[in-house]
C-alpha cells in the first residue's frame, strides 16, 4: 500500500497552488460578491492543460491519471470553488464521457479543443421536473431525416453560458422510460438554443449556472453520443466519475476554511492568550484536521480505483458523500472559530461556508449518494 503522492503528483499539486494564490485568491471575494464569469482565470486553466487533466494527450489533454485530476479540483478549490466547479464540469462531465462513448470523428472535432482548453463544456441533465428522478426527462429528440429535433428546457446547467459544446440528455422514445433516453454533443452556436436565466445563487456564484431552452434545435446525427437509448446509461457513467469531481471541490473547499481558521486561531488573542490555546478551539480545529484527512484518503481512493480500472461507483458516491458533508461541517465550525468576524464578509469563510452546500446537492444528493451505497453494498 502506497500513501505518498508521486513527484509529478506532488509538482502538479504545487503548480495549481501557485497559479491560484497567485492569479486568484485577491480577486475572488469579488467576483464571488458580483458573480462575475473569471474568464481569464479559465482561459489560463486551459493553457495550464487544467480543463483535460485525465484525457488522453493524442485527444488535447494533458494525460494524466484521476488522482493528478483529483488534486488539480481540490487546489482550485482551496481557494475558488467555481474555479473548481468550472473545471470539473469540463473535466469529467464532458471530457470524460466524450473520450469514453464519442467516435471517432467527435474526439477530433469536439474533445480536442474542449481537453486542450480551446473549448468549454457543460452538461445538461437536469430538468425543471427531472432532479434526483434523472430518469422523467421531458426534453425531446426527434429523428428527422439527418438530424435529431430538440425541445424542451434544461435546469443547472452549470457553464451554460460559456459552453461551445453540451452533452445534453433527451428523449428519444418515452414510451421506454429511462431506456429512451439519448444523449447529443449540442453546439451552442446553433439556432435555437437560448439562455433563460443565470441563477442568482447563495455560493460558487462566479461559475454560472443556467436555465436553458431548446426551441426546435437541429443536432446532426453525427453529434448523438452512443446509441439511441443510451443516454441515461451514460449519464450515470458520467457522474459517477464527476462526483470524484465534487468530492475533491468539497475537500478543498474544507481546506481552504481550516487554513483560514487555523491562522486566525493563532492570532486571535482572547482573555490575554491566542484562541487556538483554548482547548474548545485546539478540539475543533482537530477535529477539523481529522475529518478532512479521512475524506481526502476516501477521494484519492476513488480516483485510484478509477486508475486501477476497478468498480468505484460505491467509492465515488462514499467520497461524494462524506466529502460534502465534511466540507459543510468543517466550514460551519470555521466561521464558529472566528467569532462574529467569520459572519463578515471580510474573511473568506463564509464564502466558503456559502460554496460548501451546493457539494451537498449536486451530481447527486447526499440521499442520492446513501441510496447509490445502499444498492452497491446490499447487491455484493
Ligand atoms: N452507474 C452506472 N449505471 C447506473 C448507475 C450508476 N451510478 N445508477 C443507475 N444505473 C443504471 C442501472 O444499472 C440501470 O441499468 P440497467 O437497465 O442496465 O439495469 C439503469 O441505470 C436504471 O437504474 P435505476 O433503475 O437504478 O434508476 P432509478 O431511476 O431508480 O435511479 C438514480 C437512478 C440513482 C436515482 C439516478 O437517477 C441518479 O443518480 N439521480 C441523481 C441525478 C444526478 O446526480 N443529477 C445531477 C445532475 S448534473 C449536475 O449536478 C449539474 C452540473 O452541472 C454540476
Amino acid at each position: 500500500m502506497q500513501f505518498q503522492l508521486t513527484e509529478d503528483q506532488q509538482l502538479l499539486r504545487d503548480t495549481v497552488r501557485q497559479f491560484v494564490e497567485k492569479e486568484a485568491r485577491s480577486s475572488a471575494a469579488e467576483r464571488d460578491e458580483h458573480a462575475e464569469w473569471p474568464t481569464e482565470l479559465v482561459q489560463k486553466m486551459g493553457e495550464m492543460g487544467l480543463l483535460g487533466v485525465a484525457v488522453s494527450e493524442e485527444y488535447g489533454g494533458a494525460g494524466l491519471d484521476y488522482i493528478s485530476y483529483a488534486l488539480v479540483i481540490e487546489e482550485l478549490s482551496r481557494v475558488d470553488s467555481s474555479l473548481g466547479v468550472i473545471a470539473s464540469v469540463n473535466n469529467s462531465l464532458v471530457c470524460y464521457g466524450l473520450e469514453k462513448f464519442g467516435t471517432e470523428e467527435q474526439k477530433r472535432e469536439l474533445l480536442v479543443p474542449l481537453a486542450s482548453g480551446r473549448a468549454l463544456g457543460a452538461f445538461s441533465l437536469s430538468e425543471p421536473g427531472a432532479g434526483s428522478d434523472a430518469a422523467s426527462q421531458k426534453t425531446t429528440a426527434r429523428r428527422e431525416g439527418d438530424a435529431y429535433v430538440i425541445n424542451g428546457v434544461k435546469n443547472w446547467v452549470t457553464n451554460g453560458d460559456h459552453a461551445d459544446t453540451i452533452i445534453l440528455m433527451a428523449m428519444t422514445d418515452p414510451s421506454k422510460g429511462y431506456k429512451g433516453i439519448t444523449a447529443f454533443l449540442v453546439d451552442t452556436n446553433e439556432p435555437g438554443c437560448s439562455i433563460v436565466k443565470v441563477e442568482n445563487k447563495l455560493g460558487i456564484r462566479s461559475a454560472h449556472s443556467c436555465q436553458m431552452a431548446y426551441d426546435n434545435f437541429r443536432v446532426p446525427t453525427w453529434r448523438r453520443l452512443g446509441e439511441e437509448g443510451q443516454g441515461f446509461k451514460i449519464a450515470m457513467t458520467i457522474l459517477n466519475a464527476g462526483r470524484i469531481g465534487i468530492a475533491a471541490q468539497a475537500l478543498g473547499i474544507a481546506q481552504g476554511a481550516y487554513e483560514a481558521a487555523l491562522s486566525y486561531a493563532k492570532v486571535r488573542e482572547q482573555f490575554g492568550q491566542p484562541i487556538a490555546d483554548f482547548q474548545a478551539v485546539g478540539f475543533t480545529l482537530a477535529d477539523m484536521a481529522t475529518r478532512i484527512k479521512a475524506a481526502r484518503l476516501l477521494t484519492y481512493e476513488a480516483a485510484w480505483r478509477k486508475d486501477q480500472g476497478q468498480d468505484y461507483i460505491r467509492d465515488a458516491a462514499m467520497a461524494k458523500l462524506f466529502a460534502s458533508e465534511t466540507a459543510m461541517w468543517v466550514t460551519t465550525k470555521a466561521i464558529q472559530v472566528h467569532g462574529s468576524n467569520g459572519y463578515s464578509k471580510e474573511y473568506p469563510v463564509e464564502r466558503f461556508f456559502r460554496d460548501a452546500k451546493i457539494t451537498e446537492i449536486y451530481e447527486g444528493t447526499s440521499e442520492i449518494q446513501r441510496l447509490v451505497i445502499s444498492r452497491e453494498i446490499v447487491k455484493d
